[in-house]
């Protein structure tokens, strides 16, 4: 209610809604402050937010997060080994399509290739989106560049920021990564039973190990602010719901395909594919309807490019 309120809400009004009473709303103004919440409390106006902050918190995510079903059930931890972990115990469990996993911390955050995913505490947005489509299991990885366009109109959306896509989906500001995506999924025979979307933004981020250093930023160092972590989750939440509906019209990115390549960091670049034994260099016109990177090499010839089984890197740089 404070959060929808323009000005300064009654105590009397609050009650009166909730059916309360005012010791029990004057318990929660302060449970809400212990939480970082700043309220005003004036005698014979009531009560104002004056500031959210930062805050995480089921409460938080569910009163900012406002979808049809993206995000609409929450479960938030405060620790946890890994959101795609606990997402796939709880899918198993049943949990429902739209079910959002998030947590402050990750112990064993999971990167792609099997490698590690820094999930420091009270910095970052660590999500993982629990999704039942009705799709063939190879047309699956196609959720992680719905995922990845989400991310970035998330972002631009909060921060104003030009964020860009390298493919397939790291999310890029200024050639330097902010967020990552891992996207896995259960099937049985041609059917998908789920699929956890993981997404690690890099939001209130000062530094970063050494080894990614060079490579990695955050939103509060490219903006200069603190940025709200539930308005980064709810803002990608409602455009991963936009976005979801338009690839299940095709099963494909052939509605999405033009705009998910205006946002393609590497489109027209040069860039190196790493297969397992292979290697060639090319140019990067982006992708396909089934979203398939297309490179054009030296021969002219135009080589479509699977995500998950090569690693596509820039020439001159991480992009
Ligand atoms: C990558 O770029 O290597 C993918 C990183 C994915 C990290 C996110 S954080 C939330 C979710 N839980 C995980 O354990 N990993 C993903």
């Amino acid at each position: 209610m404070l959060k929808e309120a323009d000005d300064y809400l009654s105590g009397q009004d609050i009650c009166e809604q909730l059916h309360v009473s005012r010791t029990a709303v004057w318990k929660i103004i302060k449970q809400l402050e212990a939480e970082g919440y700043e309220i005003d409390a004036v005698r014979n106006k009531g009560y104002r937010l004056r500031m959210a902050g930062d805050i995480l918190s089921r409460a938080e995510l569910e009163s900012t997060i406002k979808t049809e079903w993206a995000g609409k059930t929450v479960v938030y931890l405060d620790e946890t080994d890994s959101t795609n972990t606990e997402a796939k115990k709880a899918a198993e469990a049943g949990a429902c399509h739209g079910t959002l996993v998030v947590a402050d911390y990750q112990s064993m955050g999971k990167g792609r290739r099997g490698r590690c995913w820094d999930a420091p505490h009270g910095v970052g947005a660590w999500m993982s989106l629990i999704c039942r489509p009705d799709v063939h299991p190879s047309c699956a990885s196609m959720l992680t560049l719905v995922s990845g366009m989400a991310v970035c109109d998330g972002i631009r959306a909060v921060c104003g920021l030009e964020a860009q896509i390298k493919w397939p989906n790291d999310i890029v500001i200024g050639g330097k990564k902010v967020c990552g995506i891992l996207t896995e999924m259960s099937t049985e025979l041609e059917c998908i039973n789920y699929v956890v979307a993981g997404i690690g933004v890099n939001v209130n981020n000062r530094e970063f190990p050494e080894e990614i250093r060079d490579v990695a930023t955050s939103l509060l160092l490219e903006t200069g602010a603190m940025v709200s972590r539930s308005r980064i989750i709810a803002a990608t939440m409602e455009a991963f719901e936009a976005y979801y509906a338009r690839f299940m019209k095709y099963k494909s990115m052939k509605d999405l395909m033009d705009l998910y390549n205006e946002r393609l960091a590497n489109l027209g670049r040069e860039v190196r594919v790493l297969g397992t034994d292979y290697s060639y260099e090319g140019t990067a016109l982006g992708i396909d309807e089934m979203g398939e990177l297309l490179v054009k090499t030296e021969d002219g010839k135009v080589h479509h490019v699977i995500s998950g089984e090569v690693s596509v890197r820039g020439i001159y740089g991480y992009v």
